[in-house]
């Protein structure tokens, strides 16, 4: 039987509602994005997020529908992001969810976000099915971690500080080239030098599966600060070019690591950071090498969006893992 899952996301500063068939079939993908609004005030300001959330969502929601042909009647599933996430951005979300789920009785399936970004793979990759391991790196997440089923995932390793994408966007800011960093910091280091300057590549040889941002973050901030006061500019593309390459050692490094334990010949990449060009050609390279298959999603769905949480939400509607309408929703829920 074919179930018509749709997807609700509002959990940072994107407004997105999906609809997707059997899991893994993006029949509308609608995302309102937030971004020149907290472009502003370089980051996203929770309680801006939360009243554009609310203004948006039911606009949203109606054009993923209508994008798909459908009406509301013949929606199986309502899957909505229920955590991690700011918490007022979230309630606006599962709100409308509940709402939906109780006026057209249909089932309300709870999804965590980074499992989310992990099934954005399944709807561009027919042929990815666990097991595999995977690497999510967003602006608040990192993590490392088995694919054992569908809605069973280990994880192996995360950051202790800082999230991948978060010191992309803080050094960004530091050096002024605007918000969000990543993809500008993407842009311009392909016309720097990866090797002008020496960072640290911080936990590379630890025994865990564990990441650290915060120190490469700090080190070059302090570089930059030291730079100024000697009365010298620091050029930028070389700057974007050396720090991005000390990330993509590490994350190319433990992800190496991990295949190893795990034997996995499919390793699959996800999060607003895995859209970077860079760390796609190295993964590509070195898992190349070493006979695993790469998978990434497509560029708009590496970001948050609602097709992958109406994907994950069809994976756990198929388990029964459903929610009642006194759901909660979970800032800080983990993988
Ligand atoms: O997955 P996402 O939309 O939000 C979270 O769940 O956190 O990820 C947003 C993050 C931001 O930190 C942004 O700078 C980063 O993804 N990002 C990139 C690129 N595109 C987006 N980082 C590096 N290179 C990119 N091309
Ligand atoms: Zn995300």
């Amino acid at each position: 039987m074919d179930i018509y899952s749709l997807g609700i996301e509002s959990s940072c500063d994107e407004t997105s509602a999906s609809i997707v068939l059997n899991g893994r079939e993006v029949l509308s993908n609608v995302i309102s994005s937030q971004i020149d609004t907290h472009k502003l005030f370089g980051g996203v300001v929770p309680e801006i997020a939360s009243r554009l959330h609310l203004e948006m969502i039911n606009k949203v929601v109606d054009k993923a529908i209508k994008d798909a042909n459908l009406s509301l009647k013949d929606i199986d599933i309502i899957s909505v992001t229920k955590g991690p996430g700011l918490i007022g951005a979230l309630i606006v979300g599962v709100s409308c969810a509940k709402a939906l789920s109780l006026s057209l009785s249909k089932p309300l399936v709870g999804v965590n976000h980074i499992k989310g970004h992990i099934a954005a793979n399944y709807l561009c990759h027919k042929d990815l099915k666990p097991p595999f391991s995977t690497l999510i790196i967003s602006g608040g997440h990192t993590y490392l971690a088995i694919v054992k089923s569908y809605n069973d995932i280990e994880v192996v390793g995360r950051t202790l500080d800082d999230a991948c994408g978060e010191c992309y966007d803080k050094i960004a800011r530091k050096v002024g080239i605007g918000y969000p960093g990543g993809p500008i910091v993407d842009r311009i280091a392909k016309e720097g030098n990866k090797k002008a300057f020496d960072f640290p590549r911080v936990m590379i040889d630890s025994k865990d599966f564990n990441f650290s941002f915060s120190g490469l973050k700090t080190a070059v901030l302090n570089f930059i600060n030291t730079e100024n006061m000697a009365g010298r500019q620091v050029d930028k593309k070389d700057l974007a070019a050396s720090f991005q390459e000390a990330i993509v050692d590490v994350l190319v490094s433990k992800s190496l690591k991990l295949l190893e334990k795990t034997g996995h010949k499919e390793f699959a990449i996800s999060g607003g950071v895995s859209a970077n060009s860079r760390i796609r050609e190295r993964f590509e390279e070195e898992l190349g090498k070493r006979g695993v298959k790469l998978y990434y999603p497509n560029l708009i769905l590496c970001t948050d969006n609602a097709a992958m949480i109406a994907s994950s939400g069809y994976y756990e509607y198929l388990e029964d893992n459903t929610d009642e309408l006194d759901m909660k929703v979970y800032p800080n829920l983990g993988l």
